[in-house]
């Protein structure tokens, strides 16, 4: 198997460089409910401005009457790989707080749940695929969605298959190795 370990320039806690994002999930593998509370559970302990918490999460397993529906909203590229995940996780936020006022941290707050929820999940041995390509608002039709909830991503969750189970283009991808721009591209230190 292709190692993704990331290559990093400094020693970083290894459940953060083991962490990817893989296409080639076990079909068979149903998540444990002590596995699934613990992931939500982890992305439950995230920060968030003022402590609002304002994420939402729609969670449908594989085996779930919704499940085919949900997966027929991913856009194609996505559809061929992430119904084989053991669940579909349709993140949202409520974007208004409790006064009435817009949360402007709240799409923020989210990703910060998800990358929490994602790093524990990894540690349980599961592996999370984030995915902004999909019909938001037929997924959001068909879980009937709150009209104060406002989904923005999805997210499939699994344990990971041998990468030889992918076909051309998502084969390569998935044995191919993980890049990142350098920390000099993104770090600005001391500005005038
Ligand atoms: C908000 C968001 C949306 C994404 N959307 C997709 C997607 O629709 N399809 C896909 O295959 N990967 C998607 N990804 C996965 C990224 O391509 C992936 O995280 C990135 O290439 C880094 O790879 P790594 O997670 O394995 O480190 C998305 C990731 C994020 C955070």
């Amino acid at each position: 198997m292709t190692n993704k370990t990331a290559v990093t320039s400094a020693p970083i806690l290894s459940v953060l460089a083991e962490r990817w994002s893989p296409r080639a999930y076990d079909k068979s593998y149903q998540l444990t409910q002590n596995e699934l509370v613990s992931i939500l559970e982890a992305g439950r302990w995230a920060p968030s401005a003022n402590n609002a918490q304002p994420t939402r999460y729609f969670v449908v397993t594989r085996e779930d009457k919704n499940h085919a529906a949900i997966a027929g909203t991913l856009a194609g590229w996505n559809q061929a790989w992430a119904p084989d995940a053991s669940a579909i996780i349709l993140v949202g936020v409520e974007s208004t707080n409790a006064d009435g006022n817009v949360n402007p941290f709240a799409n923020y707050d989210a990703g910060q749940a998800v990358a929490h929820l994602s790093v524990q999940a990894h540690e349980l041995g599961l592996h999370v695929h984030q995915m902004a390509g999909l019909d938001i608002a037929k997924a959001a039709e068909i879980l009937e969605v709150p009209e104060n909830i406002h989904l923005i991503v999805s997210a499939v969750v699994g344990k990971i298959a041998p990468a030889d189970t992918l076909e051309g283009p998502l084969h390569e991808r998935e044995v191919a190795p993980r890049t990142r721009k350098s920390l000099d591209d993104i770090v600005l230190y001391g500005r005038p």
